[in-house]
């Protein structure tokens, strides 16, 4: 549940909160055509029109081993069995319900997470509606609550647990998120904002992690944004971090009750980039040298996508972005949007730690932040500490 801070300045206007809209909205466009500009470079250097095992456009830099000599990066291993099951957050609507489709139809069993169990069971008709006997299940999760992702992970280990015949979980896909336009505060007083997008992501890779493990491969995938690479500085101690992570705590912007909400939400995906690599280092590229079980992680970015992300957004302000985009040839409907995420989780095996972008299997760098080894670590460490009681 979320509840307003009540605050009021001059700057926390619903006029102020636009601006910084506006003024985002342009600088997420520049890097959005930044990032397709980097596609047609990556696809101009290879020249033949498909992808190549090559690793030189990796998230980060790719360390030897990384990569498994055997996983062809940028194909998709597009066999899967109906024994096996996936989980989708945010799946009732968007790119998410487009993502759990496509996976219904390639015949895993697909749990939708989802906030709204009412909405979550319209998008599960409308999938099997639209596939005959897709194996569609959903449940409720509340990415915002600590108490609603235990729960929701303890109810998906027991039924998992019991399924004859077995359904092992072998993808996690990290999807549901917000933008909100005033500051919210979660009951355990963290940014509502942070709380979902990235907070709730951890805690539910996090409680997961022995199932997936059980699992003969499992990957998570989160699913992340072009905006993360607007992110100048991300402040990963406890309180600042709690409060969004965009200023210090100690500073005025932070206190005075100021809310940016386009700042706030790239913030967020940042995080959920960083906490891609940091997964991809801990669960793939660590165990693989220890020779243990991996779970691969990759990321994925839809790229812009005509979805309800924007609802709480002016409805002025909303359009004219859309228009703008789709003028642009750059908006993308929600099925097209998904590409880059199908591709993420059903990249060969032995392929982890990759930013996916464009569709048909390409990926790029992330942002040079994003890259940034000590602030995963540190933003992994912070994240554990926080839920320590969980
Ligand atoms: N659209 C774009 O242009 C774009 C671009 C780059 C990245 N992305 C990323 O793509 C992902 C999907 O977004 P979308 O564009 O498909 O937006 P969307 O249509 O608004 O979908 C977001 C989903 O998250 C769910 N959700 C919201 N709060 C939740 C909570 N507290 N707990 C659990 N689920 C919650 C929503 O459920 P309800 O509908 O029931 O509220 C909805 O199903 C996000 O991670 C977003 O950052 C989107």
């Amino acid at each position: 549940m979320a509840t307003g801070d009540g605050l009021h300045s001059w700057r926390d206007t619903q006029f102020y909160r636009k601006l910084n809209l506006f003024y985002v909205g342009i600088i997420w466009a520049l890097y959005l055509v930044q990032s397709h500009l980097m596609v047609l470079w990556n696809d101009f250097k290879r020249n033949d029109g498909c992808r190549s095992p090559s690793t030189d456009d990796a998230a980060c830099e790719p360390k030897e081993g990384d990569i498994d000599a055997m996983g062809h990066q940028g194909q998709r291993n597009e066999g899967c069995s109906p024994s096996y099951s996936c989980i989708v957050t945010g799946a009732s609507s968007g790119i998410g319900k487009a993502v759990a489709e496509e996976l219904a139809a390639k015949g895993f069993y697909v749990i939708l997470g989802c906030v709204s169990p009412q909405r979550g069971l319209e998008a599960a008709e409308e999938i099997q509606r639209k596939h005959k006997g897709a194996a569609v299940e959903v449940r409720a999760l509340d990415l915002s609550s600590p108490a609603s992702v235990v729960s929701f992970a303890n109810n998906i280990a027991l039924s998992l647990g019991a399924a004859v015949p077995p359904r092992p979980l072998v993808l996690l896909i990290n999807n549901a998120a917000v933008i909100k336009i005033k500051r919210t505060w979660t009951e355990e007083g963290r940014d509502y904002v942070m709380a979902t997008n990235y907070l709730g992501s951890f805690l539910l890779s996090r409680e997961l992690l022995p199932l997936l493990e059980k699992a003969p491969r499992a990957r998570i995938v989160n699913v992340c944004s072009f905006t993360h690479r607007a992110v100048s500085a991300l402040y990963t101690d406890e309180p600042s971090l709690a409060a969004g992570g965009v200023y210090p705590v100690s500073s005025s912007a932070s206190t005075a009750g100021t809310y940016m909400p386009g700042f706030g939400y790239q913030t967020t995906k940042l995080c959920n980039t960083l906490f891609t690599n940091e997964l991809h280092r801990r669960l793939f590229v660590e165990r693989r040298k220890l020779q243990s079980p991996v779970v691969s992680a990759n990321a994925a970015d839809p790229g812009a996508v005509d979805t309800n992300l924007l609802r709480e957004v002016p409805v002025g302000l909303r359009k004219f972005g859309m228009l703008v985009l789709a003028a642009l040839g750059l908006l993308k409907s929600p099925a097209e949007g998904a590409n880059a995420v199908i591709d993420a989780a059903l990249a060969n095996e032995g392929t982890s730690g990759l930013y996916y972008f464009g569709g048909k299997g390409r990926h790029l760098k992330g942002s040079q932040l994003a890259c940034n080894e000590e602030l995963g670590r540190n933003l992994w460490e912070t994240s554990s500490r926080m839920f320590h009681s969980h």
